[in-house]
């Protein structure tokens, strides 16, 4: 991690594009991006230089619940430490933001595969199922 750069609240929509495009297809448009960094209460990306090559995200109220959303590390840059780099960087945001002496939820969703990943971190699965729909706005 020495050679890169950790940056708080900087991830631009057109950064955010580019790193969904490394791993995931149907990346969203750039007006929803857009809105999306603008009501995400924490950013954080990592460079090489200036290239953007990690990102994650934390939504959520601050008081009782913070939400993960879209951890991702360029294929070229997994597996040396930038995926937990970034889970740490949330978790301190957790604890710069909390009331003091409480206890608040931090969740994410994750595929199966993922699972260890986050468990590494100190997550914990419960019986909980995700439920979801995709909504049309009209
Ligand atoms: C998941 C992801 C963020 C992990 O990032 P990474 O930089 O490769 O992870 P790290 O190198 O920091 O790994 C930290 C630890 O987790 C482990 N780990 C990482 N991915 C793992 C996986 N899929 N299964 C099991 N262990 C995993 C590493 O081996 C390492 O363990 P160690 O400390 O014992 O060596 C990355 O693979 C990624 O961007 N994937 C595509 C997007 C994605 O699916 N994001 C998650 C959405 S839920």
């Amino acid at each position: 991690m020495t050679n890169y750069t950790i940056k708080h609240n900087e991830l631009t929509a057109e950064e955010f594009i580019s790193l969904w495009e490394s791993v995931w297809d149907g990346a969203p448009s750039l007006a929803q991006t857009k809105l999306a960094m603008q009501n995400t209460i924490f950013r954080v990306s990592i460079y090489d230089g200036e290239k953007a090559i990690a990102m994650a995200r934390m939504i959520g109220d601050m008081g009782l619940c913070y939400y993960i959303k879209d951890v991702v590390v360029r294929p070229e840059y997994q597996g040396k430490g930038i995926g937990r780099t970034l889970i740490n960087e949330l978790l301190k945001f957790v604890n710069d933001n909390g009331i003091k002496g409480t206890s608040v939820f931090v969740e994410l969703a994750a595929v199966p595969d993922k699972m260890p990943f986050y468990e590494k971190s100190g997550f914990t699965t419960n019986e909980a199922r995700r439920l979801k729909m995709i909504y049309e706005v009209k």
